[in-house]
């Protein structure tokens, strides 16, 4: 493990952090490529150590950073590691990274189910790294859920994501279209849960590099509206899902009267848009009938 100078190393990072980039990125190349956690550079801030240990040399750590001030890369393709909620999720360009606003559906499948001591059986559709059914495994041991998608190459990241984390068998997962890989489960769901691709085509193509050169298409666009896995997945979703069994969708930022429409008209109850952190109706949710 190389050995350097605290002084030498701030040296380095205000040198790296002097050419652009965002701090909080550089904070993922330091903790999981070079093994330095931001907890060390506050304390070594304060009160610094003659030396310190690093993973990888400085030297490679930079031509990280290079690759992701140059070509725009996603740091976490770079380090292969997304943090979300208290999970560090591998990632690599076959699945989509995990996005801080999708946080909140974890917090608002807690608002609905405040029994946690309650069996029930959740799906979720194109699950990508795992995020979010990981998460809610690992808050509700006693539920099961399934989580699908339809890149076989995705559900193995979401699989080992899930093994790496935790020993819990709570979790099974499943590659197809949508609804197919679950056709065993119809009116067996107590909740269903999706952030599908819901980009419209025409802002598909405006998106900035760092999302449409590296980012699987297949888990952005959703064709020429945006909404054509959405009206898929509502469609199909009362087949599915358990008497007040509830569906809660991410959708774009403008999409939310659009898709309480879709679900009002396929004798969904109780539909509400649900804000993110940032005031947007990220989120709609309702319940079959
Ligand atoms: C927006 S990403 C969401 C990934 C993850 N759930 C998250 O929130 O970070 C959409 C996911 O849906 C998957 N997907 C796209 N089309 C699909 C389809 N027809 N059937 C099942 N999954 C699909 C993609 O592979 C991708 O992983």
């Amino acid at each position: 493990m190389p050995c350097i100078s605290a002084e030498k190393f701030l040296f380095w990072k205000k040198k790296q952090l002097s050419k652009g980039g965002e701090l909080q990125s550089f904070a993922v190349l330091l903790d999981c490529i070079g093994g330095i956690k931001t907890s060390d550079l506050n304390s070594l801030n304060i009160n610094p150590v003659e030396n310190l240990y690093i993973k990888k040399n400085l030297d490679y750590l930079e031509s990280i950073w290079e690759d992701h001030l140059t070509n725009s890369s996603p740091i976490q393709y770079l380090c292969g590691i997304s943090f979300w909620r208290d999970l560090k999720l591998r990632v690599n360009n076959k699945v989509l990274i995990p996005r801080p606003e999708t946080e909140l559906i974890v917090d608002i499948v807690s608002k609905i189910f405040i029994d946690t001591s309650q069996k029930l059986l959740f799906a979720e559709l194109g699950t990508g790294s795992g995020a979010i059914s990981i998460a809610l495994a690992l808050a509700h041991p006693m539920w099961d859920g399934i989580a699908t998608d339809i890149d076989q190459d995705a559900l193995e990241i979401a699989i080992k994501n899930f093994k790496n984390i935790s020993k819990q068998s709570n979790l099974k997962f499943c590659c197809g279209n949508w609804w197919t890989p679950i056709e065993s489960f119809k009116g067996k769901l107590d909740l269903v849960i999706s952030n599908p691709p819901y980009i419209p085509k025409d802002t598909y193509e405006k998106l900035p590099k760092e999302v449409k050169n590296f980012e699987p298409k297949i888990a952005l666009l959703g064709g020429e509206d945006g909404l054509k896995h959405i009206r898929e997945i509502i469609q199909k979703a009362p087949l599915f899902l358990k008497e007040k069994g509830w569906i809660i969708l991410e959708n774009h930022f403008d999409q939310g009267e659009k898709v309480k429409k879709l679900l009002i008209k396929n004798k969904f109850k109780s539909v509400k848009i649900v804000k993110d952190l940032s005031g947007i109706g990220r989120f709609t949710i309702g319940r079959y009938k």
